[in-house]
């Protein structure tokens, strides 16, 4: 790690059932996530699953209409196999993701987090954070400006046939 980012936290605020959407942080920080008041479930996934998880185009989350938690396989067949990890935090509990980890989370119990970022060490990973906010933010906000619906139903289509080629493949390398 390479220090917090101490002008950056952020806090988050479920009720009981409220989901936050499969995705990674766009500028890849590292992350310390403390929970408070109740109980959350949480699954995470490395980031080299991510054209497994039917990631869209130009951006850090996949498609919205699967139950990350109980997935279709039929409709989502490059979700079978794919390895993550299940967290459960409860009161005072702090959970640490690296750098472009996946996670999807549920609010058991109406209750609140807080979350710390922290820069990489390396130079590398920095600039990737930055070339990450460009990409996935500023283009792929101007793309859906122009593009509207049909740019949207273009990356849900390509999200499949990338997920799909990549499951023939078989378990990605690290
Ligand atoms: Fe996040």
């Amino acid at each position: 790690m390479g220090g917090f980012i101490e002008t950056m936290p952020a806090m988050f605020f479920g009720g009981s059932s409220a989901i936050t959407f499969l995705h990674y942080d766009i500028d890849l920080p590292h992350l310390f996530h403390t929970h408070f008041g109740g109980r959350k479930h949480i699954i995470l996934f490395d980031n080299k699953w991510k054209k497994r998880l039917y990631c869209l185009p130009n951006t850090t989350y996949a498609l919205e209409d699967y139950d990350v938690a109980n997935p279709d396989f039929e409709k989502f067949p490059a979700l079978m196999g794919v390895e993550g990890y299940e967290v459960f935090l409860e009161h005072g509990d702090t959970l640490f993701m690296p750098t472009g980890m996946w996670h999807w989370m549920r609010y058991i119990d109406g209750s609140f987090s807080l979350t710390l970022r922290a820069w990489d060490q390396s130079i590398s990973r920095k600039m990737a954070g930055v070339w990450s906010l460009f990409m996935h933010g500023a283009v792929d906000s101007v793309l859906k400006v122009i593009f509207k619906g049909s740019y949207a139903k273009w990356r849900e289509k390509l999200a499949f046939k990338i997920a799909e080629k990549e499951l023939k493949k078989g378990k990605p390398r690290n």
